[in-house]
């Protein structure tokens, strides 16, 4: 228990369980009054429940803290939109949000089907932007806010979540655009990729080797929503928390550049690419190929 959110308002999507409920109750337990939002789905997004929501407000209120259950859908802009109002509502301001929700429908990019990329694609990219757009509006106002994604190290891509993945990207740009576009308004906009044990991560097909819990990463959210974030300048940034490990991943850059006299052609391009430019090696390659070695030895393969 400490201080780090003390008189702040806090809406965590996806609260109900796993990381989401970690960060709830750390935020709570730091001071912060507390959104719960979760729709109190199954894994791959089925079957919806307002009840986990309720039992972690129920927690939290057992604990002395103070929090409000929104149990909507935040793949929809009226979820996203119900999120932020529940707190401007109940506490007259919204300090930060957290959009941790998200559900996997696992499927080989050759057979994956619509109903396996729109729903994951729309709950993690969609609902992080409908609750940053409710979000960045007040706090555009108040001169003040803290908006954090969840994203994971799938964004480098991922052999058989293609749609997870591609969403996952998508919130690491989604938040340095955030990060852009509302600096000059006080608000910061940060991402998190984290490693947890929870019921998502018992899915991964492999042994992972650098994994915490759930309260690890809670650590790492309470942090960034503080004013010690704030004051140490921590926007854009994208952050790996899994157990002791605490990581910054690299903006985007270019590489290598070469430029040509005149114009190019592919014939010329072909000729030129290789002793200039040339590749940037993809590590997940290598690992992939060892990994279905592995597979093949019959062995669990590791992360
Ligand atoms: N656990 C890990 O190691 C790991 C690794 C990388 C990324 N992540 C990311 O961290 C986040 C949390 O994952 P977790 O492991 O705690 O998963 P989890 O399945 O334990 O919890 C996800 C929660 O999101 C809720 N949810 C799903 N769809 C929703 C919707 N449309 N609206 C509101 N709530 C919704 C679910 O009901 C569930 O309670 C996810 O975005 C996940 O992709 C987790």
């Amino acid at each position: 228990m400490g201080n780090f959110l003390a008189g702040k308002v806090v809406a965590v999507t996806g609260a109900g369980r796993g990381i989401g409920r970690a960060v709830a109750l750390a935020a709570a337990a730091d001071g912060a009054r507390v959104v719960v939002n979760d729709y109190g789905v199954a894994v791959d997004g089925a079957s919806p429940t307002s009840e986990v929501a309720e039992s972690v407000v129920k927690e939290i209120e057992a604990a002395g803290g103070e929090a409000v259950a929104v149990a909507d859908d935040i793949s929809t802009m009226a979820g996203g939109q119900r999120v932020v109002d529940a707190a401007v509502t109940s506490y007259g301001r919204i300090d930060g949000v957290v959009c941790v929700a998200g559900i996997l429908r696992e499927r080989m990019l050759f057979n994956m089907a619509e109903e396996e990329w729109d729903p994951v694609v729309a709950t993690h990219l969609k609902g992080t932007f409908t609750v940053f757009r409710a979000a960045s509006a007040v706090m555009r106002k108040q001169r003040a806010g803290t908006l954090i994604g969840f994203t994971s190290g799938n964004h480098q891509g991922s052999v058989s979540q293609a749609n997870y993945s591609a969403a996952k990207g998508g919130i690491i740009s989604l938040v340095r655009s955030a990060a852009l576009g509302l600096h000059k308004y006080g608000v910061s906009a940060n991402a998190v990729a984290p490693v947890a044990r929870t019921r998502m991560s018992a899915n991964v097909p492999m042994e992972l080797t650098e994994i915490g819990e759930p309260e690890d990463v809670a650590a790492l959210v309470v942090y960034l929503l503080s004013e010690r974030a704030k004051e140490q300048g921590v926007t854009g940034q994208v952050y790996t928390i899994a157990g002791p490990k605490l990581a910054v991943w690299a903006q985007p850059r270019e590489l290598r550049a070469a430029y040509t006299e005149g114009s190019w052609t592919p014939e010329r391009i072909a000729d030129f690419l290789p002793g200039t430019v040339g590749v940037d090696p993809m590590p997940l390659l290598e690992r992939v190929a060892g990994m279905e070695k592995a597979a093949a030895r019959g062995d669990r393969p590791n992360a």
